[in-house]
């Protein structure tokens, strides 16, 4: 096929903003639409990817890595062209605000650099000619097959770049379903797709996750298997494969990240970074700060410091300046959000600011929740909003039972100035997270560093270079030295 793109019905694409409507009600404004895909034309864009694939006809996977990195190179220039469409409609689809949303964009141009390098190193050392006891021997980094790249619409150009690149680079060709919310902010880059890999090795589909990726992980042709969502989700399509044993996963899931409050605190650095570590587009993110546990002696000063930053942060529209809270693109979001409320609320806690209750259409105002205990669903569960829960606590044993406890294990934040305090906390937690951020917030950057997690967080790591390894595998080619 010469399709990137895969055809099927239009289907409309809403945007995060709300419009008032004749009759008055708000609604999610349509802003365009996008081919919906069935089963069979999802199967027809794979079909696409293994032919391209297949090593006796396929030029891709046996093209040097050079030449890869070439056709990698002339898409980062051609992507670099359309920063102004992709960041406009990351502000339209989604919702993110305009810095944030530039971030993503150059975040993502940076990490395909990034990738071009970390390849250029481990070509160097992964290609030499090694003689043992008579044998010689030459270690091949080889790709794996079909990989399937799907992502989150929080990040619906980072996250799912981070996983398409190093799939692509290292000579695996992709199907790639776009984000649910955050699919049209792809449209602007499928020329320089179209003009920078050879037919098949890229295929974009749309369409219901079931019917189509369903599909495509019931085939059995899927290899690689790159998935940043919900766990849920992950599952759900994992067991579809007959074969499981032969496909690899990568994966990024579900947190509920703790931020921890020691006694001796720096005050005013915990609640800086608590308020954009829990609030930075509105806690849609997985390493947002999930959940604050505050030691009993600190809890008060911490709400009402907390609450003030609250108040200075600015409501509106994505590309208005300066502002911090916009409107959630998912459609019964803030329904869920204020089931969650309601269900603390029965159970105790209280909302000590002025959040939830005044959301308007997709404006959710961040709630302040105190104090949250363990029967509260907002304890365990990941909100994915900008609800913060508040926890006391008394000694460190309880926070560190919390963590173990836990079915997740991204991140946690540690915030306090005591030495043996951090490190008998770091020490308890180690195994517990994937990374430990002291006196800051959670985040996954730099993106050189591991980004993993452990328990249902996480799958396989996705660091530059990391992922260069998650696509691919080592091979020996060996023979006796005459
Ligand atoms: O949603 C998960 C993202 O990888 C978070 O990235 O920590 O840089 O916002 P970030």
């Amino acid at each position: 096929g010469e399709l990137v793109e895969w055809e099927g019905d239009l289907a409309p694409v809403r945007s995060a903003v709300c419009l008032r409507r004749e009759d008055g009600e708000l609604e999610q404004c349509v802003i365009g639409s996008t081919p919906l895909l069935d089963a069979d034309a999802a199967l027809g864009a794979l079909d696409a990817a293994v032919h391209a694939y297949d090593l006796g006809q396929g030029v891709w996977p046996t093209m040097s890595v050079s030449e890869r990195i070439r056709n990698v190179e002339n898409f980062l220039h051609r992507m670099k062209e359309q920063r102004d469409a992709v960041v406009r409609l990351l502000m339209w689809e989604i919702g993110k605000n305009l810095p944030d949303s530039e971030k993503e964009f150059d975040r993502t141009c940076d990490y395909i650099v990034d990738t071009v390098n970390a390849l250029k190193e481990l070509d160097r050392r992964s290609s030499r000619f090694e003689i043992e006891q008579g044998t010689l021997g030459q270690i091949r980094r080889v790709p794996l097959g079909v990989a399937l790249c799907m992502g989150p619409y929080n990040y619906p150009l980072n996250e799912t770049f981070t996983t398409l690149i190093p799939a692509l680079i290292m000579g695996n060709t992709v199907v790639f379903k776009p984000a649910k919310f955050g699919v049209l902010l792809i449209r602007p880059l499928l020329e320089a797709f179209r003009d920078s890999f050879p037919p098949g090795v890229i295929n974009i589909i749309y369409g219901r996750g079931r019917e189509t990726v369903g599909a495509l992980m019931e085939s059995g042709k899927v290899d690689v298997f790159a998935f940043i969502g919900t766990n849920k989700g992950a599952s759900d399509l994992k067991k579809l494969h007959p074969r499981p044993h032969r496909l690899r996963a990568a994966l990024g899931l579900d947190a509920k990240n703790p931020g921890i409050v020691l006694p001796d605190v720096d005050l005013d650095t915990a609640v800086g970074e608590c308020v954009t570590g829990a609030l930075s587009f509105n806690g849609q993110r997985c390493t947002a700060l999930k959940i604050l546990f505050v030691h009993r002696s600190q809890v008060d000063d911490f709400l009402d410091r907390f609450k003030s930053r609250l108040a200075t942060l600015k409501s509106g529209m994505p590309w208005e300046p300066g502002v911090a809270l916009t409107p959630l693109p998912e459609p019964g979001k803030t329904a869920f959000l204020t089931q969650m409320l309601e269900d603390a609320r029965s159970k105790g806690a209280s909302v000590v600011n002025e959040g939830g209750g005044n959301s308007v259409g997709t404006f959710f105002y961040p709630a302040l929740l105190y104090p949250v205990t363990p029967q509260m669903r907002v304890y365990n569960e990941e909100q994915f909003g900008p609800i913060i829960p508040v926890v006391p606590y008394d000694d460190l044993s309880e926070v560190i039972d919390y963590v173990r406890n836990s079915d997740f294990g991204q991140q946690l934040s540690l915030f306090g100035r005591d030495p043996q305090q951090m490190a008998r906390m770091i020490d308890a937690c180690a195994n517990q997270v994937g990374r430990i951020n002291l006196n800051a917030q959670c985040q996954r950057g730099p993106d050189s560093f591991p980004f993993t997690g452990r328990k249902n967080s996480a799958e396989g790591t996705l660091s530059v270079a990391d992922a260069l390894r998650v696509f691919s595998i080592r091979t020996l080619v060996a023979a006796k030295d005459n």
